[in-house]
Parts: C-alpha cells; sequence; structure tokens
C-alpha cells in the first residue's frame, strides 16, 4: 500500500539482505516509524509489544525472527528453542505456529551451511505468499460488495469492521479489508464503520489511518455504536478479520467481534469473516478450546493520544488502584457467521463448507 505516495509493506528484507524492517505500529497514527530488526530477540520483542500485530504479520516476523536467530547458531537444538521464544510470544494467532511450523519443516534434514539461506527463501515465500493470499481474498469478498452495490443503486455500501484486519495487520492488503479496498479502487462506492476497538485503538488508530491513506471514507465509532446502527438499517454487512479459526467453524478475533456477531444476527446483517488459510487451526473443532490472550490491565487504564500542543502522551482514565481485566479476544460460534471469506472463494461457517474449499483436508488430522 502506498504511504505519501511510496509503495510499502508491512515488513520487509533491507538491502543488507539479513536485517528486517517493519512499521512500528505502537507509533501509528501519530508518527510513521520504521523499526530495524537485526536479532530473534527484536523480533520476538516486537511480537509481544504489538509493535507488528495482526495474525498473518506476526507469522511472517516470526518467520524473519527464527532466520535471525540462525544467523548466530544452526544446530538443531536452537532451531527449536528458537521456535519456541518466538512461539510463546503470542497464544492466540495460529498463524504464528503456521510459520515456525513451516519454518522448520524448510530447515530439516538441510546441511547446517545451507540453513540460514533456507531460513531467509523461506520467510520471503511466507511472506510474499501473504500478499497473494490477500489479494485473492480481496477478490473473492469483492463479489459480496459488488452483490450489495447493485441493490444499493448508487448508494454506499455500508461496512462495519473491527479491529485493524488491513494491510498493516498482513504483509499487504489485509485480509477484510482487502474487498474493500478492491471496491474503492473500482469506483464501488463503500463507506466504511469503524469500531475503535479498546483498549489498543486498532479500530482508531491503524484501521482509520489505513482508509484515510487510500482514500476510502470512513467514520470511526465508539465499540458500543455497532448494535444501534444495524437496527437503524445503517450497516449493509460486517466484514471482519479473525486470529484463529477452528475446523468446526469457529472464529476468534479481537475482543468484541462476538457482540457484532450477536447484533447482526439479530437485525440479519450478514456477518463475514474474511481468514487466509494459514488462520484456520485444523487440530481444533471447538472454539472453547482456543487459548485467549489476556494482557496487563494497564492497557484498558490508559489511552495514548495526541495533546492540543502536538504531543503524543498517555493518560490514565480510571481512579488509582482500580483493577482491570484485558481479555484480547473473544469467540464468535459459527452459527452467528454467515460466511468465510478465504484465499479459495466464499465458504459457508460451517465444517463442511471450509472442507469443501480444501477437500485435501478431508483424510487429515
Ligand atoms: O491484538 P491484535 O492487534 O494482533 O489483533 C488483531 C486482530 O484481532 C485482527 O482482526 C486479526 O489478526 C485478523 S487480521 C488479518
Amino acid at each position: 500500500m502506498n504511504i505519501d505516495g511510496k509503495p510499502y509493506r508491512s515488513i520487509w528484507l533491507n538491502d543488507d539482505g539479513w536485517s528486517v524492517s517493519i512499521i512500528d505500529q505502537t507509533k501509528l497514527p501519530f508518527a510513521f516509524e520504521i523499526a530495524e530488526l537485526r536479532s530473534l530477540e527484536d523480533a520476538a520483542r516486537a511480537i509481544k509489544t504489538m509493535q507488528v500485530r495482526g495474525a498473518p504479520l506476526i507469522g511472517a516476523t516470526a518467520a524473519y525472527g527464527l532466520a535471525l536467530g540462525l544467523r548466530d547458531d544452526q544446530s538443531d537444538n536452537w532451531i527449536d528453542d528458537a521456535a519456541e521464544i518466538l512461539n510463546a510470544t503470542r497464544p492466540t494467532a495460529v498463524n504464528l505456529k503456521w510459520a515456525l511450523d513451516r519454518m522448520k519443516e524448510a530447515l530439516q534434514n538441510q546441511p547446517r551451511e545451507s540453513r540460514v539461506a533456507t531460513a531467509y527463501e523461506t520467510a520471503k515465500e511466507i511472506s510474499d505468499e501473504d500478499v497473494e493470499v490477500c489479494r485473492k481474498i480481496g477478490e473473492h469478498g469483492l463479489g459480496l460488495i459488488k452483490a450489495h452495490a447493485a441493490r444499493k443503486k448508487g448508494e454506499p455500501v455500508q461496512i462495519l469492521t473491527h479491529c485493524n484486519a488491513g494491510w498493516l495487520a498482513t504483509v499487504d492488503w489485509g485480509t477484510a479489508l482487502a474487498p474493500i479496498y478492491m471496491a474503492h479502487d473500482e469506483g464501488i462506492p463503500v463507506h466504511v464503520w469503524v469500531d475503535e476497538t479498546r483498549p489498543r485503538n486498532q479500530g482508531a488508530y491503524l484501521t482509520a489511518y489505513e482508509l484515510g491513506a487510500h482514500g476510502v471514507p470512513h467514520t470511526l465509532i465508539a465499540d458500543n455504536v455497532g448494535g444501534h446502527l444495524m437496527q437503524h438499517g445503517k450497516v449493509d454487512l460486517c466484514i471482519v478479520g479473525t486470529d484463529r479459526t477452528t475446523a468446526g467453524g469457529d472464529v476468534a478475533n479481537k475482543i468484541g467481534t462476538y457482540l457484532k456477531a450477536l447484533a447482526a444476527k439479530d437485525n440479519d446483517v450478514p456477518f463475514f469473516v474474511a481468514l487466509p488459510t494459514s488462520t484456520i487451526d485444523w487440530k481444533l473443532q471447538s472454539g472453547a478450546d482456543i487459548p485467549i490472550e489476556e494482557r496487563g490491565g494497564e492497557e484498558v487504564k490508559y489511552v495514548t493520544g495526541k495533546l492540543p500542543d502536538g504531543t503524543v502522551a498517555r493518560v490514565e482514565i480510571a481512579p488509582d488502584g482500580t483493577d482491570a481485566a484485558n481479555f484480547a479476544f473473544d469467540v464468535t460460534p459459527r452459527k452467528m457467521v454467515t460466511g468465510f471469506i478465504t484465499d479459495r472463494g466464499v465458504a459457508p461457517a460451517t465444517p463442511d463448507g471450509l472442507l469443501r474449499l480444501y477437500p485435501e483436508r478431508m483424510k487429515k488430522d
């Protein structure tokens, strides 16, 4: 995607051929800063502190993190230990383990001297494939938006999204936002309701930033507004991303997604989940088995924003000593999901729907 006329991905290998750059998402939207990853520890810290976030980007960063880590030590033991360090950074997004497993598989049976090169090649493949996969998600989702546009007769298609599932959450394009970008680029009028997404405000800080940079009309709303909008016919469809979708069709995504799905169900608003293949956990059937990240309560008690004099400050919004709980994700049961938009097409949110898209999984796991 372009920022100030310059094309960017959310992660890239530098010209030196070994260090990796990311856009530091903890600084957005107040500053656009690039951070360099020069070691496995840098990559692990970037994931843990959410300098990078979003399931597919977490996976790509972990892959490059392993490559960085192998520069110092190419032994079998270290590959396992390094993968474990990276895998422990965040628990819910399954793309993390998916990417690390793929790296380990590529490195298996490789002579020590070619392991670093193989690791970088595989990390690049994972990143490049993510771009292509998200582009395909965009193309498949575009058909849904077009169908709504035909009914709206020139009025904008009203789409609600939660958290950030745009290009900043992936390597490029995004998942939930990819069809929206494509529709906008084709001249289809769209308008996006952007949930602010407390406590980390990915909607306000990142989704509004992305959509604004691309010129997509959007309106920021407080997290609890969606139900009201749906009751008043102001949302044509919801599209969200996911951090882990089970083979049974249950969907873990940013906290608050479930409440939007409930409101959508009650108001007959289609609720779609956009996902790459790497986000499907074929080993789990029930969403109840998805590990849900709990983060520090201070994220709930403080907000970061820009003061009138332009400085960025973090301020406390609760009385001293208040306890705060911070569940980062929730699970939306498949019965509330209208369908999945994947890189292989659109499918009903059922085990059979998924298996029709992935027939090769019928006999596995
Ligand atoms: O905590 P985050 O910011 O990593 O959570 C991100 C989300 O919940 C996204 O919606 C999800 O990763 C899908 S992004 C393609």
